[in-house]
């Protein structure tokens, strides 16, 4: 993944914990990078090691720590870094999240190596859709949940989110019903 995401995982382990507590996570990763540049892509393996070693420094699950993640990278990354993107995107979560299936498709200007992930809505009832995901990457569920967590708050609704299937009971795709 580009470094963007691997600074934005340091960027919160460091406003939440201390440059201290990074340093430690950073060494019991074992990898072997000084600084990310965000517009460089890295391998995959480089973002779980960093997951892996916050939950263990940490002591929550790598589910935790990827939600944390996941509201993270849109209430600070993205809103602080792309903000007009982000209002282009809607103006409530409804909009937005029937807008997400082409959103990458502009992060792909920027960022031309993306591998994104795919999105389907399905309209649902007057205040609840289902958002499709489908990706090429595995253990995302955790990240997913935040990211539409954070998409909540962005726009001051409170939001239920429920994974009502995925990989782990069967299917090829992951799907979440999202109410508000
Ligand atoms: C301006 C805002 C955003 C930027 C710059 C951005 C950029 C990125 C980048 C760089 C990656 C890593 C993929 C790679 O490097 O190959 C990524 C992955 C991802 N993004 Fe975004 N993104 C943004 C907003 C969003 C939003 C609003 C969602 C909402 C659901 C989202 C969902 C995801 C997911 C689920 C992944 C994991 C990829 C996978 O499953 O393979 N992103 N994005």
């Amino acid at each position: 993944m580009y470094g963007l995401v691997n600074k934005a995982i340091q960027d919160l382990i460091t406003t939440n914990y201390g440059e201290e507590k990074w340093n430690t996570i950073k060494e019991r990763s074992q990898i072997d990078i000084d600084y990310f540049i965000s517009t460089e892509p890295y391998d995959d393996s480089v973002t779980y090691k960093l997951a892996i070693a916050a939950s263990e420094e940490l002591g929550v699950s790598v589910d935790e720590v990827l939600f944390s993640f996941g509201e993270w990278w849109i209430l600070k990354t993205s809103l602080q870094k792309y903000g007009g993107l982000m209002k282009a995107g809607g103006s409530s979560v409804k909009e937005f999240l029937s807008n997400l299936p082409a959103f990458h498709d502009r992060i792909m200007m920027i960022y031309p190596k993306l591998t994104p992930p795919e999105f389907k809505i399905e309209e649902e009832a007057e205040n609840s859709l289902i958002v499709h995901y489908f990706s090429k990457r595995e253990g995302l569920v955790g990240f997913m949940k935040g990211l539409l967590s954070g998409i909540g708050k962005m726009y001051e609704t409170p939001v239920e989110i429920e994974h009502i299937f995925g990989k782990s009971t069967g299917k090829e795709h992951e799907a979440f019903k999202v109410s508000w």
